[in-house]
């Protein structure tokens, strides 16, 4: 004969319930994880990435400052880092992956931070203020959902 479930356990079972329904998708929640990658790695190659795209743009004519070797070589390793962590972010130890918000910023930081690298490796300046421009419309993307704005 199985035992009768006491009516208290059957409350506490319901009130985890409620608390677990109660964090809902596409919200903030504190991300220590990501929020490291964000600060040690994403902040630092992006700012990088972005200014020197900037820069490279054939769309400012005579200002525009094409990099040196070693300027490529850093835009590489700037996008190679970052698609890293678009990768990382698609585990789902590590990320929201069970959300298609999340999946979608995540894969298209991954998509964009390729584009970046594979401009870089060709030196083509047009190719890479594309691929700056696209991949900073992912981390927006992403973080209208899922970071406090504060
Ligand atoms: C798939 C989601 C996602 C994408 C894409 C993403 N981020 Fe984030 N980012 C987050 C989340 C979540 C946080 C907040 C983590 C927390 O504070 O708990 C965050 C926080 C940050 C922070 C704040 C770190 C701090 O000091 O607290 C910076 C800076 C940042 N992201 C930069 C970027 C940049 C630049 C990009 C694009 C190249 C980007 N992120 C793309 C999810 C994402």
């Amino acid at each position: 004969m199985p035992r009768m479930v006491p009516s208290a356990a059957v409350a506490l079972l319901l009130a985890a319930g409620a608390a677990m329904a109660a964090v809902q998708p596409n919200t903030p929640t504190p991300m220590p994880k990501v929020q490291e990658q964000m600060k040690t790695i994403v902040d630092k190659t992006s700012t990088d990435l972005f200014n020197t795209a900037g820069e490279a743009d054939p769309a400012n004519g005579a200002d525009q400052k094409v990099p040196d070797a070693a300027g490529w070589a850093r835009l590489r390793a700037d996008a190679d880092k970052l698609k890293a962590v678009a990768e990382w972010m698609q585990d789902s130890k590590n990320g929201k992956t069970g959300e298609a918000n999340w999946m979608r910023a995540a894969k298209a930081m991954s998509t964009h931070s390729g584009a970046a690298s594979k401009a870089a490796s060709a030196h083509d300046a047009k190719a890479l203020a594309q691929a700056a421009n696209d991949l900073s419309d992912t981390c927006t993307a992403c973080h209208k959902f899922y970071k406090k704005q504060d």
